[in-house]
């Protein structure tokens, strides 16, 4: 018989950064998730002695710790919770943030139709509150390259603490750069050098000139944004330079199904827009492009008409508020960074075998980006 995988290649793989973690008894400093029995799920931090309080009682987390994940415990009056450790899609949807997330969702699709392979070299802007860089990190491995570049400082200091919560301590293959990415990416990065690019911001299009320079030939460059009109600028410039394949552009909804019994049937609600995505890959520098062969010809618009969608049209009115972002206030920010910082040393705690203080903590899950 055929031995695929080797024993030293399982026990390699059990050490990755932040497997260890996610297996084995609960351990004081472990985030879990308590579902109680109408399906509301509360989300705490274990610490020896720490107490979780509801107006039906209370769960002493001693009589939690030491169990198997999975494990159904009761409360001081009977109330009975099911005990699991988040998964990351979990984390994500109920982890303190600064900027909005990638929706779990779409984090699959950027890996999958962005090609992030183990060992990929990969730079990604902004870092927000961190959701996607860990679904890149996982799919590098320890042995890749993330890069990440971000703007504002407080919102790189959550993502942090947020990243290193999920991987117990710092990923060996992340790096963060504060500053806007078309220059740090330049100043940090040789040329032809990068695999792949994935970008969620307001303004990707004003970085076009730094994705085709970092950029290896047949690297692949992922767009996130959530409006039509960003949509439409980012593909038209990356068009206009003609370094890159033709973009294609595409979204995914999910919706669930309520399957009980011959009541069987798509939830009521779902999922539905969250950002589009757009992909290209970079061309060799000396290849002329293959447009798509099926362009409607520029000439059929009236000059106003296109201005509303491209470069033309008043750049101070491509605003955040503009293009529906909502601002977050130093108040919500101030907060994040606490929450991501307190569930981060948590997490250390656990990975490194210390004991934490003991306090339960609750976040509820915030909905997608609007
Ligand atoms: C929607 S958030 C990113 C969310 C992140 N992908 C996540 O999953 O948590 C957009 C971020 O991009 C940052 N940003 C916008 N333009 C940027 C630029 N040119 N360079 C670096 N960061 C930028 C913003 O400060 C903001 O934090």
């Amino acid at each position: 018989m055929t031995e695929f995988l080797s024993p030293q290649h399982h026990a390699e793989s059990a050490d990755a950064r932040g497997a260890r973690m996610r297996r084995g008894p609960l351990r004081s400093g472990d985030r879990v998730q308590l579902t109680d029995e109408k399906r509301r799920i509360n989300t705490i931090t274990l610490g020896t002695d720490g107490e979780f309080h509801t107006h039906k009682g209370v769960l002493k987390h001693n009589d939690v710790i030491g169990l198997p994940e999975g494990s159904v415990v009761e409360n001081s009056v009977g109330h009975r919770y099911q005990v699991l450790r988040p998964l990351v899609k979990d984390f994500v949807l109920s982890m303190p943030r600064g900027a909005t997330v990638v929706y779990p969702k779409d984090a699959a699709q950027i890996v999958q139709m962005g090609d992030i392979y183990p060992g990929a070299r990969v730079v990604e802007a902004g870092v927000g509150s961190g959701a996607l860089s860990m679904s890149l990190l996982r799919a590098v491995g320890d042995g890749g390259y993330l890069h990440s570049f971000e703007r504002r400082e407080e919102f790189a200091d959550i993502a942090r603490d947020n990243v290193q919560a999920v991987f117990g301590g710092p990923h060996p293959a992340w790096r963060i750069s504060l500053g806007d990415f078309q220059e740090q990416v330049v100043a940090t990065e040789k040329p032809g050098s990068i695999d792949r690019v994935v970008l969620d911001m307001l303004a990707p299009w004003e970085c076009v000139d730094a994705v085709a320079t970092v950029l290896a030939p047949g690297g692949v460059w992922v767009n996130y944004v959530a409006t039509v009109t960003q949509l439409s600028r980012v593909v038209e410039a990356i068009r206009a330079t003609g370094q890159f394949t033709e973009p294609e552009s595409f979204e995914t909804m999910v919706r669930g199904w309520h399957v009980d019994g011959l009541a069987v049937r798509p939830d009521h609600r779902m999922v539905a827009h969250t950002a589009f995505l757009v992909t290209c890959r970079r061309l060799a520098d000396d290849a002329v492009g293959i447009p798509g062969s099926r362009r409607v010809k520029s000439a059929q618009f009236a000059p106003e008409d296109v201005s509303a969608w491209t470069k033309d049209h008043a750049p101070e009115e491509w605003t955040p508020e503009a293009l529906g972002e909502r601002g977050v206030s130093d108040k919500k920010i101030r907060r994040a960074a606490r929450d991501a910082s307190r569930i981060f040393d948590g997490a250390e705690a656990s990975h490194e075998g210390f004991e934490p203080a003991g306090d339960g903590h609750d976040v509820r899950p915030e909905p997608p980006r609007d």
